[in-house]
């Protein structure tokens, strides 16, 4: 099974040269046994050549159709884009923009609706991890239960477990742990007859890459800051090939 690859660009880099300067260099990346996907700021996806080889994601969504919504993308503009993947909850969004978890379910809902692959974000604060992986999966249990409302069909569905306190601070869950409640949330969202892809984020780099997906299941990474690094993200490719 292919693994997926998810680079959540965030907002950068900070001018278009340097976006057009990461996207020649992803044209490099040889990924016929990984699933890669690039999820650039919304401005940048324009620039995006359609024959890249790599599928082409959004960082957000909004749930309806048109209409005066400042400031807000539908996803039939994002379609029109080439774009076929939208990261769904971030812990970003949650914590800057508010995001609750019943605007993050109707999201998630139209994205799917429109045939777009979903990728949901969980993951629990540093508060709640240091009272145990049990506290831990009682929060991420909660938060699929919310995001996850009314959702019947897995087929483009994907998760990234993301623990809060391991996203931009270079220290990654350990793998046993990751693995833990990447088999609970598999088998929690398993007894809704729910099977999508569960992917690990936070920190991942080069150098742990591996440890994670070696796991058969563990089904690929969402990599932020090692994916603005080609020579690192080019090396995370390469390993999920290997594997
Ligand atoms: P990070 O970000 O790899 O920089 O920790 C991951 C994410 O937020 O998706």
């Amino acid at each position: 099974m292919k693994k997926i690859i998810v680079a959540n660009w965030k907002m950068n880099p900070e001018s278009e040269a340097q976006a057009e300067e990461l996207l020649k260099e992803l044209k490099k990346v040889h990924e016929r046994e990984v699933e890669l996907v690039i999820c650039p700021p919304f401005q940048y996806l324009v620039l995006v050549d359609k024959k890249a080889g790599f599928r082409l994601g959004a960082q957000d969504i909004f749930w309806e159709d048109k209409g005066a919504y400042t400031g807000e993308v539908s996803s039939a503009m994002l379609e029109d884009l080439g774009v076929s993947y939208v990261i769904v909850g971030h812990s970003e969004r949650r914590k800057w923009l508010g995001e609750t978890d019943k605007m993050i379910n109707k999201k998630l809902t139209k994205a799917l609706k429109a045939g777009l692959h979903a990728i949901l974000c969980v993951g629990e604060p540093i508060e709640t991890r240091t009272e145990g992986t049990s506290r831990a999966k009682h929060f991420i249990g909660m938060q699929l239960e919310e995001d996850l409302k009314g959702v019947k069909d897995d087929r483009n569905l994907i998760i990234a477990y993301e623990p809060v306190w391991a996203i931009g601070t270079g220290k990654s869950d350990n793998p046993e742990d990751a693995l833990d409640i990447v088999q609970y949330i598999k088998e929690s969202l398993a007894s809704r007859g729910l099977y999508p892809k569960v992917l690990y984020g936070g920190s991942v780099n080069s150098k742990n890459a591996a440890t994670f997906l070696s796991r058969k299941e563990i089904d690929g990474a969402l990599v932020g800051g090692a994916s603005l690094d080609m020579e690192e993200f080019k090396k995370i490719v390469k390993i999920a090939e290997s594997i």
